[in-house]
């Protein structure tokens, strides 16, 4: 029987899915999968991206570790590919490698001022909150009024997590620094800005509901914002999600809190629609003290127009969310315009031509771009593994496809890596952690403790 050896790099929810998908269909071939991790501690995005009042979602995680805990796909934590292990390594091992690593940094806001102190980028905020292990322990929440652009569900997030009571946290995985900096901020008002209206956003009705159900924060909205026009009206009769969204903001237009007016609550989220970012103002110390947009209007296709008319409110921080943006790796094609890997069904091409690059296949954010919920990682990987199958002549073809050659390349270079059963430990230890408190977990968020964990050191 033909052995098909293959390397997976990422284990998010996307090179995860590949794993079980090709080791459930495939019947003609021997498979044997390792899958290679840059943190000691797999999931992705859905460890260190998922909210974490989001417990539902977080819990995708039991179904993947389903998949890992089968024990037929080795893992490799705490390896980088790029530093710790390299394409043509990859080549003297195995027959083909997918690339699912995803997309983890903040795309570019090109404005003025947008690197001053006090702005910062929502995927880094989120990286702090969930407890990725390489982001500071500490963040600067010393803002009283903050902006937030876009209207995404990642602006929601970050939206919602700077409005919550810390205590109303507490039920949740949050380690304990974030706990204690979210305590001490003394936020009063978060203003989302849209840049277009509200039938064109793109946040998801259940996430907009639940900023309404926020304790002591009042949801303010903004009567001129809703003067829709055919193309917005059109969209919320013909798509049932708009038509939910606008029935959610209508009805807050229709709370005390509507236009700033008669709210009781200590903290308030401003919902802004209509506003272009145009700059970041600073103070004479360089920090962040107001954001200035334009003023939009609809034309009439779904898109939108400046008016000229600028406005300005003052904030001492400012977070851009407005999207993800891919990483390149060395030694595979990048498409630098979109921030993927250029490729075709998953079958990875060559930069600026459609030539395929045999053996190299991609799947997930860093195959279709940073859109997308974890369901589709899913059958983003059934078109990839597809592929592969049917590629059987293109692959590479190996020196060495033992299994020993791995580890024993890794220990060469010095490299600590962490395997399944180091997974199982950390995260025994992280339930142990939250047990005396009653909480499901508490992160281990320090890179070297992971790895001591996991490592039994
Ligand atoms: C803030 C946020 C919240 C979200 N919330 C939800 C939600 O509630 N529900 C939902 O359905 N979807 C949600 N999503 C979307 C969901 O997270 C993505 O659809 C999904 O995670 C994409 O999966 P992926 O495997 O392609 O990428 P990722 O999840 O990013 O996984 C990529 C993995 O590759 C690893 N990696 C990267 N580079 C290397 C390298 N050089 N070497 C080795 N490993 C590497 C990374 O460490 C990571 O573990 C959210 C997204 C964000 C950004
Ligand atoms: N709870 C959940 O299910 C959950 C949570 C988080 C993330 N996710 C998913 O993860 C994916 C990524 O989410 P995301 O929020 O990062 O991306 P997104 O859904 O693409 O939203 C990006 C937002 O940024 C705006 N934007 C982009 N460029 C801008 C600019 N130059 N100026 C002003 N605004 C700009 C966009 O406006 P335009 O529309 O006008 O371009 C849009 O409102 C999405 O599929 C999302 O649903 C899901």
């Amino acid at each position: 029987m033909t052995k098909l050896r293959l390397a997976i790099v990422g284990a998010g929810p996307a090179g995860i899915y590949a794993a079980d998908i090709l080791l459930k269909a495939e019947r003609r071939f021997d498979v044997s999968i390792d899958l290679f991790e840059q943190l000691p501690a797999p999931y992705g995005l859905v460890r260190y991206g998922v909210a974490p009042d989001h417990p539902r979602i977080k819990g995708i995680i039991t179904a993947l570790r389903e998949v890992l805990d089968r024990g037929d796909i080795r893992i490799f934590g705490n390896v980088r590919f790029g530093e710790d292990i390299t394409l043509d390594d990859l080549k003297q091992h195995y027959h083909a490698v997918i690339f699912a690593t995803g997309a983890v940094r903040d795309t570019d806001l090109r404005i003025p001022g947008i690197d001053a102190e006090g702005s910062y980028g929502a995927a880094d905020f989120v990286s702090w909150f969930d407890g990725h292990p390489d982001v500071p322990r500490t963040w600067p929440l010393e803002a009283e009024s903050v902006a937030v652009i876009g209207n995404g569900n990642v602006a929601l997030d970050v939206s919602r997590m700077l409005a919550k009571h810390a205590e109303d946290l507490l039920p949740t995985e949050i380690p304990d620094n974030v706990y204690e900096g979210l305590k001490a901020s003394p936020v009063t008002d978060v203003h989302v800005f849209g840049r277009r209206g509200p039938a064109q956003v793109k946040f998801t009705p259940l996430e907009l509901r639940e900023l309404g159900e926020l304790r002591d924060v009042d949801m303010v909205v903004y009567d001129e914002d809703f003067e829709y026009d055919e193309a917005s009206k059109a969209a919320i009769a013909s798509n049932k999600q708009v038509m939910v969204i606008d029935r959610v903001l209508q009805a807050w237009r229709k709370r005390p809190s509507v236009n700033n007016a008669g709210g009781e609550a200590s903290r308030r989220l401003h919902l802004h629609f209509w506003a272009k970012p145009v700059e970041v103002k600073t103070d004479q110390n360089g920090r962040v003290s107001a954001f200035v947009y334009e003023r939009t209007r609809p034309d009439g296709e779904g898109g939108v127009v400046g008016t000229g008319e600028m406005r300005e409110v003052a904030v001492q921080a400012i977070y851009r969310a407005v999207g993800y943006f891919g990483s390149p790796l060395p030694g595979v094609p990048f498409d630098k315009r979109h921030g993927v890997i250029p490729n075709h069904e998953g079958q990875v091409l060559r930069k600026d031509s459609n030539e395929r690059v045999p053996g190299v296949y991609a799947t997930g954010w860093i195959k279709r771009g940073p859109v997308g919920l974890i369901g589709h990682t899913k059958s983003d990987a059934m078109e990839t593994v597809r592929h592969i199958i049917n590629d059987q002549g293109s692959w590479w073809q190996p020196t060495d496809p033992s299994e020993e050659a791995i580890p024993a390349l890794l220990a060469s270079r010095g490299v600590a890596w962490t395997d399944l059963d180091g997974w199982h430990r950390l995260d025994e230890h992280e339930v142990a952690l939250g047990a005396p408190q009653g909480r499901a977990r508490v992160k281990v968020v320090s890179r070297d403790e992971m790895i001591a964990v996991s490592r039994g050191e």
